[in-house]
């Protein structure tokens, strides 16, 4: 298949069928990691990472994702099989992150579109016993991309829209002025943001990162920062 038309149909899949939908596996993340040169079976270049994700097809067992600018996703596609992906098929790549599949999500864990699969925790704690809480083989939320963390807001707002609410999701204030994503990754504080609620953030150090819900003020799950001493729930993402 020529690449226009791998590209062409990655968006089809992207756009109608929420790539993990119905489909037998997820993804299992590494950030800041490319594929092995030598494991590189094709490529593509594509306009949204989720195009990626959903023409690793049949035989092709992880994809890497990083942007091209100005507007684009590279695409990078294995279809070879490592004991251990960490060291046999990946390689550092700080603008890169891989996605490998496996099977199914964990009991307790929904499948997001987009996203992954997610654990939304019943109890209310602390960051840092939020964070040591997420279940075996998951880790707090992170957003690989803007597209991902879109999806979450939509599955929160879809399913849970009554009440104010705030959940612990894997971010943190690294400097004054730097927010990190637990394992890699700064997302920009300035306004108007995708991300940040329009009075966040707003702390002073040292503050944790929530997705917040209160429409009253605008808030419809967007980024908030909190004292991380609060108890709040929390969401994990199967890694
Ligand atoms: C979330 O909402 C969707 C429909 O909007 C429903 O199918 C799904 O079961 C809900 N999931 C949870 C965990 O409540
Ligand atoms: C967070 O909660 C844990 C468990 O309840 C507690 O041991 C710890 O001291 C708390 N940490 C902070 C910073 O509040």
């Amino acid at each position: 298949m020529n690449l226009r038309l791998l590209a062409a149909l990655g968006a089809l899949l992207c756009v109608c069928c929420s790539i993990e939908e119905g489909s037998a596996y997820t993804f299992r993340t590494f950030m800041g990691a490319e594929i092995a040169t030598t494991a590189i079976s094709s490529s593509a270049l594509v306009q949204r990472p989720c195009e990626c994700r959903a023409l690793c097809g049949d035989g092709c067992v992880a994809v890497a994702i990083r942007r091209q600018p100005p507007r684009h996703f590279h695409c990078s596609f294995t279809d070879k099989t490592f004991a251990d992906v960490t060291t046999g098929l990946t390689v550092p790549a700080l603008d890169s992150r891989v996605f490998y599949k496996r099977l199914g999500c964990l009991p307790g864990f929904t499948l997001v579109d987009n996203v992954g699969c997610i654990y939304v925790s019943t109890v209310a704690l602390n960051f840092t016993a939020a964070a040591a809480s997420c279940p075996f083989d998951s880790q707090l939320f992170t957003a690989n991309f803007l597209i991902d963390f879109n999806a979450m807001r939509e599955y929160l707002l879809r399913n849970f829209s009554t009440s104010r609410l705030r959940f612990w999701i894997g971010l943190i204030r690294a400097t004054d002025s730097t927010w990190q994503w637990l394992g890699g990754g700064t997302i920009p504080t300035t306004h108007p943001s995708p991300y940040w609620g329009q009075n966040d953030p707003n702390n002073p150090a040292p503050s944790c990162g929530g997705i917040h819900f209160e429409p009253g003020v605008s808030y419809l799950y967007h980024l908030a920062d909190a004292p991380c001493a609060t108890a709040y729930k929390f969401l994990c993402k199967q890694i």
